[in-house]
């Protein structure tokens, strides 16, 4: 089977914006009381910011308004842009760049799969955007992870058929949404949150690509 395009989800895999998005959550709670954990942050990678909102009202066992929830979804978000605000290229994870100029020079299309709404402003700020030939963000998409729709939408975006795709992951929902489109599925991280994964690894350092796209 020749595989020809790489779909990256984007926090936590390219960039670590999972602790400004864990610390804006924790900020969130705050306002009802609530303080978030490690663990539960975890359950929040690659979902969207609706829904994480609603899975921390039920742990905080608040029943919050309609307004309410309009409102902090607004603070969380203008919380987050201000810990993003001065991210740079520095912050692209360790491996990603060397990784990245690999598999272009081996002939993949790369994708971006990312819940994320702010996604391209993390592209922009990292200088990652150049690498990407499709770019589809929480802008893009009405269904989150573990729905495969970001995942499909690359593909077809690419012109490539799923089951000629590799996603890469470090959420267990971005992993189940990548084996639901028909996809192969590395997971970047540990093997207890990404036993579903076809690959797993705990970063890119090192990583030789012609050897980890052999499946
Ligand atoms: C990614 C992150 C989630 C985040 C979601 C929405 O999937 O892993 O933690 O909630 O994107 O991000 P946004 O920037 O749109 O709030
Ligand atoms: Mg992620």
């Amino acid at each position: 089977m020749m595989y020809k395009a790489c779909l990256f989800d984007l926090d936590g895999v390219l960039v670590d914006t999972a602790i400004y998005h864990f610390q804006a959550w924790k900020n969130l709670g705050k306002q009802f009381g609530y303080e978030l954990t490690e663990e539960q942050n975890e359950q929040l990678k690659g979902v969207s910011r609706v829904e994480s909102l609603n899975k921390i009202l039920d742990w905080a066992n608040y029943t919050a308004t309609q307004e309410e929830k309009s409102v902090w979804l607004i603070e969380k978000n203008e919380d987050y842009l201000r810990l993003i605000s001065s991210m740079n290229p520095s912050e692209i994870l360790p491996g990603v760049l060397s990784f990245l100029e690999q598999i272009k020079a081996l002939g993949y299309k790369i994708a971006l799969g990312s819940a994320s709404k702010n996604a391209e402003i993390i592209l922009d700020k990292t200088g990652l955007t150049p690498w990407f030939d499709l770019i589809i963000d929480g802008n893009k998409v009405s269904k989150s992870k573990p729905d495969p729709e970001v995942f499909l939408k690359g593909a077809e975006g690419l012109g490539i058929a799923p089951e000629e795709c590799i996603v890469f992951e470090d959420a267990q929902a971005g992993v189940e949404a990548a084996k639901a489109g028909n996809m192969k599925a590395i997971g970047i991280g540990e093997s207890e949150t990404l036993f579903l994964a076809d690959k797993i690894i705990p970063n890119f350092i090192g990583v030789k690509a012609a050897e980890l796209l052999q499946f």
